[in-house]
């Protein structure tokens, strides 16, 4: 399913793009086939939003440059934890979800490529939000967030605290159903140590969901009148 969505997400890449490259098990599907693409003949630059993920793209062959040779970026293609029908999304289960925001805001299109299985009615209720934090006064930082109505947790791998390729921690902040995500994005980011958090909110301009039925397309809902 994570496949179908990706190959479908490549073929809005065309020639002189500069193609933003996510993160993840879906992405690097993606990737294999930009790096096949390329190998026929497609000229793009891809700008990585993780070292993963710029080490799977040099292995796979796909030109790179950053945000520094260019700033705007015409499609990135990446993956996500959750998404909402207003096509807000939890990211950042696999760490990257700072430079994701970046790369993503400074996309003309972002497209993202998901299983079923990560669409759902309510952000936060399957998902704990991560939220990346500077390890100076982490402990103090995770409890503001705690006040903020989550249970946080700092995230480790074998043992140890994961650190982020930002040389950050991240704190996994399971706030159960997240009624007001616009609001809790902007609020989280307030709290002084917070790097970035996971809410992706208006970033997006197409879903695309595998499925066992094929490839579905997740548009924005308009629920009324007064919305538009
Ligand atoms: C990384 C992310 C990923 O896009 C998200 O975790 C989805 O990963 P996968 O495609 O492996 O399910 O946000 O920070």
């Amino acid at each position: 399913m994570k496949k179908l969505a990706a190959e479908k997400a490549v073929e809005y890449i065309e020639d002189d793009m500069i193609v933003g490259l996510g993160t993840g098990s879906t992405v690097e599907y993606a990737l294999k086939k930009l790096g096949e693409m390329v190998k026929e003949g497609l000229k793009i630059q891809g700008i990585p939003t993780s070292l993963r993920t710029k080490k799977s793209a040099t292995n796979y062959g796909i030109p790179l440059t950053d945000l520094k040779e260019h700033t705007e970026i015409d499609v990135t293609i990446d993956g996500a934890d959750e998404v909402d029908s207003n096509l807000y999304l939890i990211k950042g289960g696999g760490g990257a979800l700072t430079r994701e925001k970046i790369i993503a805001y400074h996309s003309k299109k972002v497209i993202i490529i998901i299983d079923e299985t990560k669409v759902t009615k309510r952000l936060g209720v399957d998902f704990a939000l991560p939220v990346e934090v500077t390890k100076y006064g982490w402990n103090a930082t995770m409890k503001s967030l705690e006040d903020l109505g989550c249970t946080p947790e700092l995230r480790t791998i074998t043992g140890e605290p994961y650190i982020t390729d930002n040389q950050n921690y991240i704190i996994d902040c399971d706030f159960g159903k997240i009624d007001e995500p616009e609001v809790l994005e902007k609020d989280i980011n307030l709290i002084p140590g917070v790097v970035e958090n996971g809410l992706f909110i208006d970033l997006v301009s197409e879903v695309i969901v595998g499925s066992k039925q094929g490839i579905m397309t997740l548009e924005k809902q308009v629920t009324s009148i007064g919305e538009l």
